[in-house]
């Protein structure tokens, strides 16, 4: 079924005698048996795996993240939601990508700063094809990241840009002398530069940034990304090309090949779980059929970020270029009477297992998956948060984020997995997933996944290195049904609650983690 799983059961003579790859060790069986080495971690899991995506499509911009300076009805700080930024401070978030996406890569910075009524007003073509009035460019973007408290991700316009486009981009933002530019800048009303360290050379390369074959597309990132920075990269820039669709490891080998490695920061990877892309079904009032099949795509996660980390690993053994897996979660149908262009989707505890699964995956995988960006923040996609007019609700991912927040820059806890089966029809899938880390404060936390619809899981827990704790407690975030989601006349329909169905006893944890839920643990 999953070829990952042929791999794992090859190492399960290492299971249970604390033989800790960096990695986590997976196998199915008929029990659920977790095994975490909590001496000598040595892998940081970087917060940047916790980051965000926000796009100009539908209503992730506008009416999401910014309502006009001259709103009356939403309570805002130039433009911006307050209920949004403070919303989104909660979950520490460390990093937004921004403009897109699609969008990115017709998108020409110059249109978004000054005189917002002398913007050129465009057509936003691969979303709706609405207009789109550049009222939030890139002094609205920047700014917002600071309050946010947030790196900005900027994704830069290559499929239909110029490399002249992209340095004055830079030199915009970043360059605190004396340049065309930076006076620009300084005339627009911000003296000092942002200094944005992440940098998207284009999108998706390979369709809507420009339907290239991987080799012409190294050769225009070799290109562009000379002319971003200077000889030594001084200004640490951290480049990230557009990477690959899924399961194109070709992609990954040409430009792992192609590009040399003293040019890029990072190699990014998309994969949506998607059922079927001609009918992927609704975001509520799913079946449990439909249900299993998103689960399947998100389980495989594993095995993209397995066999492109090997790639990777082949040309890059130090692991000094990091997967950015800078576009993840569902997609479904849009919700009904909505503009299919919006991608606007309702987000319930299907949503919150792909999250905490997939959060769980980049985790163990820390060594090399560095920065990931989930789709989208608002009002699209797999959103946190969605708006209605001066409402606010937070969806079952924005909860499983908060809970999982205490990984991000802890140390890594390897461990080795053995989980009983999700069983559907025919086929099969891991019921449980998890991760664990110690924090600076020497707090242990380990997050559980049941995807099972029916069934609780009882997990055994052994502790191995020698910490002895003394206390367990947790949350965990769950609901009556699978579909169950929040909505803005119930919208704490779904919300964490403390969990006591943890019980330590001696250096072994045994835990019944109910039925389609996250469970995080804190451990002292
Ligand atoms: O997130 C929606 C779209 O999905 C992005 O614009 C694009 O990069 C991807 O295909």
């Amino acid at each position: 079924m999953f070829s990952f799983l042929h791999t794992f059961t090859t190492r399960l003579a290492c299971l249970f005698v604390a033989c800790f790859a960096a990695a986590s060790v997976f196998a199915q069986g008929t029990a659920n048996r977790i095994s975490i080495q909590t001496s000598s971690p040595q892998t940081t899991i970087s917060k940047h795996i916790y980051g965000h995506f926000a796009e100009h499509l539908g209503r992730c911009i506008y009416g999401g993240f910014y309502v006009g300076e001259s709103n009356t009805k939403v309570p805002h700080v130039k433009g911006i939601r307050k209920d949004v930024i403070e919303a989104l401070k909660q979950l520490n978030i460390p990093n937004l990508r921004w403009p897109g996406g699609c969008f990115a890569d017709t998108y020409h910075w110059k249109d978004g700063v000054g005189a917002k009524d002398k913007r050129p007003k465009i057509v936003n073509v691969w979303w709706g094809g609405v207009t789109e009035d550049n009222s939030f460019g890139t002094h609205d973007f920047l700014d917002m990241c600071e309050l946010l408290g947030t790196e900005p991700y900027l994704a830069a316009n290559v499929g239909s840009g110029t490399v002249q486009e992209l340095t004055e981009w830079l030199q915009y933002v970043n360059f605190g002398g004396v340049s065309p530019m930076s006076a620009w800048r300084k005339e627009n009303g911000r003296e000092n530069p942002w200094k944005v360290s992440y940098w998207g050379v284009g999108n998706e390369a390979w369709g809507c940034g420009g339907n290239m074959k991987p080799e012409h597309y190294a050769n225009i990132y070799r290109q562009y990304a000379t002319f971003m920075t200077d000889w030594s990269n001084s200004n640490k820039l951290f480049r990230i090309a557009s990477g690959a669709n899924g399961a194109d490891y070709n992609w990954t080998e040409v430009l792992m090949r192609d590009i040399p490695h003293h040019m890029l920061g990072g190699l990014a990877l998309h994969h949506y779980s998607v059922i079927e892309w001609n009918s992927k079904g609704p975001a509520t009032g799913f079946s449990e059929e439909q249900y299993f099949k998103t689960m399947k795509q998100a389980w495989r996660m594993e095995e993209l970020v397995q066999r492109h980390s090997t790639i990777m690993d082949k040309y890059d053994p130090a692991k000094r270029v990091a997967l950015v897996v800078d576009e993840w979660g569902g997609w479904y149908d849009v919700e009904p009477g909505t503009n299919p262009g919006f991608l606007y989707q309702q987000n319930t505890m299907r949503d919150a297992m792909i999250a905490g699964m997939t959060l769980n995956i980049f985790n163990n995988h820390a060594d090399r998956v560095r920065m990931a960006n989930l789709a989208q923040t608002i009002n699209v996609l797999q959103a946190v948060i969605l708006t209605d007019e001066e409402k606010m609700i937070l969806t079952p991912t924005y909860h499983v984020m908060e809970m999982y927040k205490v990984h991000q820059d802890a140390k890594l806890l390897p461990l080795a997995l053995q989980t009983k089966d999700y069983a559907f029809g025919n086929d099969k899938l891991p019921a449980v997933s998890a991760s664990a880390s110690v924090d600076a404060q020497g707090r242990t936390h380990i997050s559980l996944v049941n995807i099972d619809a029916k069934n609780a899981q009882e997990v055994s827990v052994d502790l191995f290195g020698g910490t002895t704790y003394k206390t367990v407690s947790g949350r965990v975030l769950t609901a009556k049904t699978l579909t169950d989601h929040n909505t803005f006349d119930k919208p704490e329909n779904i919300k964490p609650v403390a969990f006591n169905a943890a019980k330590l006893k001696g250096g072994a944890l045994n835990v019944t983690v109910p039925p389609f839920s996250v469970v995080v643990l804190e451990l002292k």
